[in-house]
């Protein structure tokens, strides 16, 4: 690239710990971080909110047009606006979590939020983050890492992270994450997938700091600096 710096793909099932790693990256390296998974959890929220179902595609294709998401970079992280709305904490809830997979198989959905991930990536610069970002959204990323950990340690990280707010039991969220993995897997349009070009990491053995001082030596070794 000409300024140097490259494009970065993370993808991988829910509860790899992605984002946290993603966002420590781009921090490392001056990067801007791009949560992808945060698009849909506010396109999801919108469509919600407007009670319109999953299986009405017809009329979620009305309003895919209408829905403007933006990441805004904060002090406190990354502020997620939908329509001019703060979402940054409903899009984590259980309903939004529970329902996003749903929306995330119609086609004319993703690539609206598609070309949107593409124009973030166009000036370089970007860890991006999400499912299908190295095999579909950024294929020509310099960089591209397939972040997986057992179902059993992905569950325990989310059940750690959701602590007093848990509501739900350890084998619950073990469920739940198997269930997300195949929906995700199986649905038809841009399922997740490696990429055969993508360096892949099992984190289930690791810690965040040792995740990320290896991704940031494999982007280091990419630009020609390591
Ligand atoms: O990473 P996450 O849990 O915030 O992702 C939320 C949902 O969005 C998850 O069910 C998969 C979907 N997703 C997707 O289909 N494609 C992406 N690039 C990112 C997320």
């Amino acid at each position: 690239a000409s300024n140097g710096k490259i494009n970065i793909a993370i993808d991988g099932p829910a509860g790899a710990g992605k984002s946290t790693v993603a966002r420590r990256v781009a921090e490392a390296l001056s990067y801007v971080y791009v949560d992808t998974g945060a698009m849909y959890r506010a396109a999801t929220w919108y469509l919600m909110k407007h009670k319109i179902s999953p299986e009405n595609v017809r009329e979620v294709l009305q309003h895919v047009p209408k829905m403007v998401i933006e990441l805004k970079p904060d002090p406190s992280g990354q502020k997620v606006i939908c329509n001019g709305v703060d979402v940054t904490v409903e899009i984590r809830s259980l309903d939004v979590t529970g329902n996003v997979s749903r929306y995330a198989s119609i086609a004319g959905l993703r690539e609206h939020l598609t070309s949107g991930q593409r124009r973030m990536a166009e000036r370089k610069g970007v860890v991006m983050d999400g499912r299908d970002i190295g095999t579909t959204v950024l294929p020509d990323a310099e960089l591209k890492v397939f972040m997986t950990a057992s179902v059993k340690e992905r569950a325990l990280r989310r059940f750690k992270e959701l602590r007093e707010a848990a509501d739900i039991t350890l084998e619950q969220l073990e469920r739940d994450i198997a269930a997300r993995d195949k929906l995700d897997e199986e649905r038809e349009v841009s399922p997740l997938r490696r990429s055969e070009d993508a360096i892949m990491l099992d984190t289930t053995q690791m810690g965040i700091d040792e995740v990320v001082d290896t991704i940031v030596s494999y982007c280091k070794t990419a630009i020609g600096w390591g």
